[in-house]
């Protein structure tokens, strides 16, 4: 028996700092999973490139905040690695070889670049690199031969991809029937784990504002404006949640109140531990029995208890942006090793390895 833990690798683009709905995402499953597994985060800047290649600076901050938002969350550097993705070469190697065993209209048919291509307005302008990223990112997750991805929902379409690519390369290079079930790849000689995606608790969490046209919620998001960020303080805190969108039928305390897309409620039961408390509040806000600031008041409470371990934590590095740095170097190299070897197995296998 192997003693070794599985592998699980996540990460995240960086365009901004992280918020709740990154924690409920992906961020909280990563921090729980730090013992069980062993853990390997990175931060996608080669991804950030596909739509912001004139904002150089821009990125570079963006890498910063993500790993002081990771630690400040509890990512440890202790028991996890954590590494810049443009760092890592090899990522970038096998992304060329993986390029091949995609087809055109395979990568086309990718939802979430659909998605994206319409929810950014991108139209016919995007650059070539855009329809690339996600066979980078089967590449970052295949560099580590991860058996498990923690993603949010929007991400699943790139796993599949990446179970394609790995279950096309154990067959082509590796000799693996491809008849093979999935969790058998490794054991009848494949080199890459078809791995497995863990979603978040909450797959989708709503913004704090009102509801887009088609009349519902939009997704919490930094360009939408809607966002609470894991670095918000006790006062931005309060002021969003004040802001909140609630019932916009909804006068005064004693008007009964719809909870079903109403983000005040969707906010409790997915942040406050105290059920029974929110099940109580939302019967009585129905019958129109307890008032919007009450239950507002409540959530900032619950929301500042989240936050508030993650500002301590934040504080420390705030104050030595050296330390992130020199986290994310020598995570950078230990990626680069493990990476290394991997590359070194694929070419391997690609008979490749000339020298
Ligand atoms: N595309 C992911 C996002 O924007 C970030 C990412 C890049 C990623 N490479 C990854 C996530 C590998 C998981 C595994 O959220």
């Amino acid at each position: 028996m192997s003693t070794q833990k599985p592998r699980l690798l996540s990460g995240d683009t960086p365009t901004g700092r992280l918020h709740l709905g990154h924690w409920v995402g992906s961020v909280e499953n990563r921090v729980a999973l730090q013992d069980a597994y062993d853990c390997y985060f990175l931060i996608a800047n080669t991804h950030a490139f596909t739509t912001r290649m004139d904002r150089p600076d821009e990125i570079r901050q963006s890498v910063l905040d993500i790993a002081t938002d990771w630690l400040a969350a509890g990512i440890d550097p202790k028991r996890s690695t954590l590494f810049i993705q443009s760092e890592v070469p090899v990522i970038a190697e096998l992304t060329f070889f993986f390029s091949m065993l995609l087809s055109y209209p395979r990568v086309m048919r990718n939802p979430t670049i659909k998605d994206e291509i319409r929810d950014k307005g991108l139209g016919e302008n995007y650059p070539f690199g855009f329809l690339l990223y996600p066979i980078g990112q089967v590449a970052d997750i295949l560099a580590f031969r991860a058996d498990i991805v923690p993603v949010g929902e929007d991400q699943i379409p790139h796993l599949e991809m990446t179970r394609e690519v790995a279950r096309r390369f154990n067959q082509l290079y590796c000799g693996v029937d491809s008849h093979t079930e999935d969790k058998d790849y490794l054991t009848q000689g494949g080199l890459f784990p078809v791995v497995d995606v863990l979603l978040g608790r909450t797959r989708r969490l709503a913004g704090i504002g009102a509801p887009g046209p088609d009349g519902n919620l939009l997704k919490m998001s930094k360009s939408l404006n809607n966002a609470i960020f894991l670095s918000d303080d006790a006062d931005a805190i309060a002021k969003k949640v004040k802001a909140m969108y609630t019932d916009p039928k909804r006068l005064k305390a004693t008007d009964p109140g719809t909870v079903e897309n109403n983000p005040l409620w969707i906010f409790h039961e997915t942040f406050n531990p105290d059920k029974a408390w929110v099940a109580e509040a939302e019967a009585k806000y129905r019958e129109g029995g307890i008032g919007d600031m009450e239950c507002k008041k409540r959530l900032v409470e619950v929301l500042v208890a989240l936050i508030e371990p993650i500002q301590q934590r934040r504080l420390v590095f705030e104050k030595d942006p050296g330390q992130v740095l020199e986290v994310l170097r020598e995570g950078t190299a230990k990626a680069n090793t493990v990476a290394g070897e991997t590359l070194r197995l694929a070419k391997k296998a690609m008979r490749q390895d000339y020298f």
